[in-house]
């Protein structure tokens, strides 16, 4: 397997550099499949590099091969193993012997590493890493990829390490042809697809290959090749255009990562040619079921359909008197017989609706259609549900949806594309949003959070009473930001977002700040010649709250929007206000706010459980960042912070653009320091150009706005234009 190395494509978190530690030992891999055979090429490529050696050998001491080198020879610094691959080396056996002993009667038996688990550990001065399943080991050679030099250093005791979403899957909203509004990805912003151009595919399918190896290094293992938007040419791609989705799958499979296609609810009329789509038709349902069966016959380890119904214009089971049950139901009794999932999309709304009319709210709209059909869903249904109630904004509360679902499997989707948080123009690490959105704890301190519903069952949780489906929640999935530019994301720095994303669906618990570190780590410093200390307090300075500044000088306390129409770029504070959209702001001269309470409002704030039903129903106890999208208030209405609400606004967006004048002059003091590539640095220098300049005119709209709309004067009398 040759690896993909173009000079014009950065190496993302993988230069080759990450792989000196590895590559400069002796290693054995022990065990036989697709993915073991990924482990030992990554590792014999390392060693052909950096001069150790690596034996390959297959269960039953058959079919020992050398792969590189001739420091081959025992003893190993390095050995991975797959569980059954036996005999085991002694050091393996002793390392799992403590492992077992560690984790007590009962459990010691069976598969307990799990399926994509790990367990790492040194002994002896051998590092180990054993795994039931070959996909666990290709996590844990990137962990050691992770650890460096420090895998080779102390004795340490056996740690497992296993994802906590079964499924972590990023969505592409890339097109087959070009459309003539959304271009070649919807709401891309690094260039083209990287499986598409004009209509057919790409054809370099060493750019997959090197995209599902970053993908694996960080921890996904599936992805959309489509939009969920499917027009005309992409239908096809389920049926006489699966061979080109067939081979993306080829590329991807080394690296443990599974395909899925959006696929339009209209495909039997589309495609079939049937008078019909209603679900419950049986003719419909034979027709899924013929289509399915001829994936999986292409594509054996095809993993499922995603399905945008009855959303912005997409078909669904409405038209036909049927509900979204009936509708993800039928699909997934057609996927069920190969182990195939359907992830049906919660985004369901009146995006026609009367901005007139006051008492349709968009928030309400998901949980109104999905949280009564509980219950009614198929095991292989994943209900896929925004992160929060309205779409994607810089600040929103969790979606209710999440906890309403106790015997549905649910997904909570992210969105990595900065379609609204400065379209990879802007410096916006959003790993602290997510993670705030994954550790929220819908029925307050003593219940499970955001992350656990979404998670797999691990050994010794689970049961009926945990709020959460009995086979396990749905995953995270998130829109991805990749495309065909030379950095994969346009913005160098939005490289951190995609890893982010990865890290965060294996371990939701892990600090964003940790995160940043590793991916810090592997990208820069290896290759920097600079002060690796300065490199990393400039980035951490950079970015660790950059998600924050963009809240600042961005749409104010969670009332969200107030862009330009249509591409969503920069500020326009009543673009969507009298439009069908559902995405109002209600400014007038008096105050600003959607009221969403039950007692004067939209009775949106009912959707939660207790406490949440009460703290955003209150006044006084909803929080301040999110009191606008809960509440319709005075501009003299005093916040938390001891400022009024038109104080506040104008307070945060003249900082929001000082701060961006900092992160400025912070990436300036990395110029000619060795510390980051030059060519990647004028890039991020001309981006931050922009980030000023539109923050500007963020802070210029919406300060002139409300000084105009409500006459209060800034206390600090600075010039509002
Ligand atoms: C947003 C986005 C659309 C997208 C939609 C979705 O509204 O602007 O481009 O299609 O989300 O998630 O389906």
């Amino acid at each position: 397997m040759t690896l993909y190395e173009p000079a014009d494509v950065h190496p993302a978190w993988l230069p080759p550099e990450v792989f000196r530690a590895i590559g400069s030992r002796r290693t054995l891999v022990r065990g036989d499949g697709p993915l073991v055979d990924t482990v030992g090429e990554e590792v014999a490529r390392a060693c052909a590099r950096y001069g150790g050696g690596v034996r390959h050998s297959a269960p039953g001491g058959t079919g020992d091969r050398d792969t590189h080198g001739d420091r081959t020879g025992e003893p190993f610094d390095l050995v991975f193993a797959l569980s059954a691959a036996g005999p085991l080396p002694a050091v393996v056996e002793t390392v799992q012997a403590e492992f077992r002993r560690r984790r007590g009667p009962g459990e010691s038996g069976g598969r307990a590493i799990g399926d994509e688990g790990f367990v790492i550990a040194r002994h002896d001065g051998v590092t180990v890493v054993l795994a039931d399943e070959a996909a666990g080991l290709l996590h844990g050679l990137f962990h050691v990829v992770r650890l460096g030099e420090t895998a080779f250093g102390a004795a340490r005791p056996p740690e497992h390490h296993r994802p906590a979403m079964p499924r972590r899957m990023l969505d592409h909203w890339d097109h087959v042809d070009v459309h003539p509004v959304m271009g070649q990805v919807e709401r891309g912003y690094a260039g083209g697809s990287i499986f598409w151009r004009d209509g057919a595919p790409r054809g370099d399918l060493g750019r997959v290959r090197a995209y599902g190896r970053l993908l694996a290094a960080c921890g996904v293992n599936a992805i959309t090749v489509n939009n969920v938007n499917v027009h005309a040419t992409e239908a096809h791609l389920l049926t006489d255009r699966l061979g080109d989705v067939a081979a993306i799958a080829g590329e991807l499979r080394p690296y443990g990562i599974r395909v899925h296609l959006s696929v339009g609810f209209a495909s039997p009329v589309v495609l079939g040619g049937l008078p019909t789509a209603d679900p419950l038709d049986e003719d419909v349902r034979t027709w899924w079921a013929g289509t399915t069966e001829r994936v999986y016959e292409t594509i054996p380890d095809f993993g499922g359909y995603v399905v945008k119904a009855d959303s912005e214009g997409q078909p669904g089971p409405f038209a036909y008197g049927r509900d979204h049950a009936d509708g993800a139901n039928a699909l997934a009794d057609a996927l069920a017989p190969f182990g195939g999932v359907v992830h049906w999309r919660a985004f369901v709304y009146d995006h026609r609706q009367d901005w007139r009319d006051r008492s349709t709210d968009r928030a309400r709209a998901a949980y109104d259609h999905f949280a009564r059909l509980d219950g009614r869903f198929r095991d292989n249904v994943v209900i896929q549900v925004k992160h929060g109630p309205i779409d994607f904004q810089v600040r929103e509360p969790v979606s209710p949806v999440v906890a309403a679902m106790p015997a549905t499997r649910v997904a909570v989707e992210l969105q990595v594309t900065q379609e609204y948080t400065g379209q990879q123009r802007h410096v916006c690490y959003l790993a602290p949003m997510w993670s705030e959105v994954l550790g929220f704890r819908p029925w307050g301190h003593a219940g499970p959070t955001v992350a656990h519903l979404a998670g797999a069952v691990a050994d010794g949780e689970g049961g009926e009473h945990d709020g959460r489906a009995p086979g396990g929640g749905g995953g995270l999935v998130g829109v991805s930001n990749v495309g065909d530019d030379a950095y994969w994301t346009g913005h160098p720095l939005a490289q951190a977002n995609l890893y982010a994303f990865g890290r965060l669906a294996w371990a939701p618990w892990t600090d964003p700040a940790e995160i940043l570190d590793e991916w810090i780590d592997l990208t820069f410093v290896p290759v920097a010649t600079g002060d690796p200390e300065g490199l990393r307090r400039t980035l951490h300075a950079m970015m660790d709250d950059s998600w924050r500044t963009y809240e600042s000088y961005t749409a104010p306390l969670g009332v969200g929007f107030m862009v330009r129409p249509g591409h969503h770029y920069g500020p326009d504070v009543d673009g969507y206000e009298y439009t069908p959209w559902g995405t109002y702001h209600f400014a007038d001269r008096d105050g600003v706010g959607v009221d969403r309470t039950r007692a004067t409002g939209t009775g949106f704030t009912g959707q939660y459980p207790p406490p949440w039903s009460e703290v955003y129903e209150s006044l006084e106890r909803c929080p301040d960042e999110l009191l606008l999208f809960f509440h319709h208030v005075p501009y003299g209405h005093v916040l938390h912070s001891g400022s009024t609400v038109i104080q506040h606004i104008y307070d945060t967006h003249f900082a929001g653009v000082e701060r961006v004048a900092e992160l400025r002059s912070l990436w300036e003091t990395l110029a000619g320091t060795g510390s980051v590539p030059a060519a990647l640095h004028a890039r991020v220098t001309d981006l931050l150009d922009e980030q000023l300049r539109c923050a500007r005119e963020w802070r210029d709209q919406i300060n002139a706005y409300f000084l105009r709309k409500s006459g209060v004067p800034d206390v600090h009398g600075r010039r509002i234009p």
